[in-house]
């Protein structure tokens, strides 16, 4: 095989921030894919080191202690805790699991920045900041609400527009206000520290365009390097990491956290009683680095943390894959813990194995294209796949085993033509699994095993090994057919294994091995034979069914609101209008003809609408609760005489009318009535 061993390779998963138990869709984003990656690679014989670490500053963390009633260190000990507990459920095999509260870590991000400004990349910049004098603190956009300028809704946020998904920098709201405290806020003049960005372009562009990474990483890479300008990397906060020489300011939470890689590696070099091991893995020209992130955190790792490596005196690495993977979405529509659309993570784990999750998960990840957990695939991959294909092939062959060749592996001879092409088949998916892992095509590394597993039961199907144990002239034929099964069995398990690695380990057991088989190696799997006369173990269930009752449970309880609900904060009542006021609206019933999201928006969704006399575009900041396949067809109210505004450089023709609480959404439909109609 081509693939490469004895090779260092330095695997990060994203950060996860500690502000809450974490969200499902990163799981199958870039943490399943990371883990796969990490024991295809050791297995292979690679010396991998797979860090990750928690998330624990940033406005994100502080706000949502404060509204919790915890310091921001209490609610990041906490949720560090809940999100180990989760990936410890998961079974995922992280060298070393840091936080960026770890003091190594707020040293080395300050030894970072200390390089960048002796380096020349750091400028000091005056300018306007919003100020709580009642709270006697500069206030980030997430604690300021205030006047959309562009819509006038009177309760946008800081940095966009709930109602138009407008974007704008919050001084521009007008009556900004405290989001805690609501009290005025006022300008005043803050100084901040920019790195000079836009003096690594040209480098950057160079990078990025000798990578051979996905067209749409390289993509939306380049939009940013084109448009590359100094940016703020302080904070007047006091959690973060302090910025050396700047009382009251700490550093911008994109700044510190991808430095959390390194000073990973750097607390896993001292828990191994080797300080100065890290040095092998970040330094290494030769060490391969990857790392896996959600497609929302391209920018960090694409362009701006790489500028930060290539302004440092130490020659850091810079990413040589990223892969970064698209949202994964459930039954269709976003995760969304306010609407209840969501999957509790504590009760998943107890109703189902960490192995039917991950397989599960795997299986649908999503690679190329935004993907979707379905309860009825979940169910499918369960039964027709882990426990029809795999589980069913393993136990008939054991039992067979037992009852036809005294629990020991047979000998395999004679051959005939349909084991050599049963035993070519084996060896052409070991390959191909391998290949897949490689590239990190999941899909297709679940796939594959599959795929085996169906030639696995054709095989038996054929040889009907039951038709020959009753010709005791034809035993060599049955040992024979017996022995390539379980030679089957062995190949499924080491491709099983970086996907469901427990269920692997427990088939590698029935195999009568008694070593690990997560620290074997693959090549050796592969081609080696089980030893003639191993004493198997007798088959033990691996995959339970999961019935169709607990499946409906499941789906109904989707959007349906649970005990502890958070109080519902109502928008205030406007001032009284008169009829006549109101008559100047002209709203009109719409019917969808088409819909689709907005490139690097994430709620806005882009309309085209047929008001029945003409056509018209119609921008609507829906897309976290509407998917556009919901709206193609529908007949909903828009606002039809509303000046057009362009947004994100598309122009809106109108606003289409919608129900909000919170963050949740929903559009008011006609039934009825055609497009056109006028509503008043
Ligand atoms: O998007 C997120 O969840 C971030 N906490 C990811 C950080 S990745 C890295 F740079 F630390
Ligand atoms: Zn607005």
């Amino acid at each position: 095989m081509s693939l490469s061993e004895n090779k260092k390779i330095l695997i990060t998963s994203a950060l996860p921030y500690a502000n809450g138990p974490l969200h499902f869709g990163h799981i199958a984003g870039a943490y399943l894919p990371g883990d796969c990656y990490a024991r295809f690679e050791r297995l292979r014989g690679n010396e991998v080191l797979y860090l990750c670490g928690s998330d624990e500053h940033g406005v994100a963390i502080t706000l949502s202690a404060e509204m919790a009633g915890r310091t921001p260190k209490e609610h990041v000990d906490h949720f560090h805790q809940v999100i180990q507990g989760i990936f410890h459920q998961l079974q995922f095999s992280f060298d070393h699991y840091s936080r960026t509260t770890w003091p190594g870590h707020y040293k080395t991000t300050q030894e970072f920045f200390e390089v960048l400004e002796k380096k020349g990349f750091i400028e000091e910049r005056t300018e306007n900041h919003l100020f709580s004098e009642k709270e006697n603190r500069f206030l980030a956009d997430r604690y300021v609400v205030g006047t959309c300028p562009k819509c006038g809704f009177d309760a946008a946020r800081g940095d966009e527009c709930q109602r138009c998904a407008s974007s704008y920098e919050a001084i521009d709201l007008k009556n900004p206000r405290s989001k805690l405290t609501g009290s005025p806020l006022v300008l005043r003049p803050s100084s901040h520290l920019y790195l000079r960005f836009d003096l690594f372009k040209e480098r950057l562009k160079d990078w990025i365009l000798s990578k051979n990474w996905k067209e749409n990483v390289v993509r939306f890479a380049m939009g940013y390097i084109d448009d590359l300008k100094p940016r703020a990397i302080t904070r007047d906060s006091d959690w973060g990491v302090p910025v050396p020489g700047y009382p009251n300011k700490v550093f911008y939470v994109w700044f510190d956290a991808p430095i959390g890689y390194i000073s990973a590696a750097k607390e896993w070099a001292e828990k191994i009683g080797q300080p100065q091991r890290w040095k092998d893995f970040w330094l290494d020209p030769e060490t391969k680095l990857v790392e896996f992130i959600g497609k929302d955190n391209i920018p960090f790792h694409a362009v701006f943390f790489p500028a930060m490596l290539m302004g440092q005196d130490l020659p850091y690495k810079l990413p040589d894959e990223l892969p970064a993977n698209e949202f994964y979405l459930l039954e269709g529509r976003q995760f969304s813990k306010s609407d209840n659309w969501t999957i509790d993570l504590e009760s998943f784990f107890q109703s189902y194995t960490s192995d039917q999750i991950r397989y599960a998960i795997a299986a649908n990840a999503p690679e190329t294209a935004d993907s979707d957990f379905s309860w009825k695939d979940f169910q499918m991959r369960c039964n027709a796949e882990l426990l029809g294909k795999l589980g069913n092939f393993v136990h008939r062959v054991l039992v067979f085993a037992h009852q036809h060749c005294q629990g020991k592996v047979p000998p395999l001879h004679p051959i005939d033509d349909a084991d050599r092409d049963f035993l070519e088949k084996i060896t052409l998916q070991v390959e191909l699994a391998a290949q897949c892992y490689e590239a990190f095509h999941l899909r297709k590394a679940c796939q594959t095993l599959m795929e085996l597993c169906q030639i696995a039961n054709s095989y038996f199907d054929a040889k009907k090994p039951w038709v020959l144990a009753k010709d005791p002239a034809r035993s060599q034929e049955l040992y024979s057919c017996i022995a390539l099964c379980l030679h089957c069995i062995k190949a499924i398990a080491l491709i099983a294994s970086p996907l469901i690695p427990e269920s692997a380990q427990k088939i590698w057991e029935m195999l009568g091995n008694s070593t690990k088989l997560n620290e074997s190696r693959w090549k050796e799997i592969q081609v080696g034979h089980l030893p003639l006369g191993q004493a198997l173990l007798p088959s033990q269930v691996l995959f339970r069914k999961v019935e169709d009752a607990e499946i409906l449970e499941q789906i109904e309880k989707l959007g349906k609101k649970t005990k502890q609900e958070e109080p519902i904060s109502y928008t205030p009542l406007k001032k009284t209008i008169h009829i006549d006021q109101f008559r100047e609206i002209d709203l009109r019933v719409a019917l969808v003809l088409e819909a689709e999201r907005v490139p690097k928006s994430k709620k806005l969704l882009k309309l085209k609408v047929d008001l029945g006399f003409e056509k018209r575009t119609i921008l609507s900041g829906i897309a976290l609760s509407h998917t556009p396949e919901q709206l193609i067809g529908k007949k909903i109210i828009v606002v039809a005489n509303l000046a057009p505004a362009t947004l994100m450089g598309i122009e809106s023709q109108g606003m289409v009318l919608a129900a909000a609480l919170g963050n949740r959404c929903d559009l008011p439909e006609i039934q009825n009535l055609p497009p056109g109609s006028a509503i008043d």
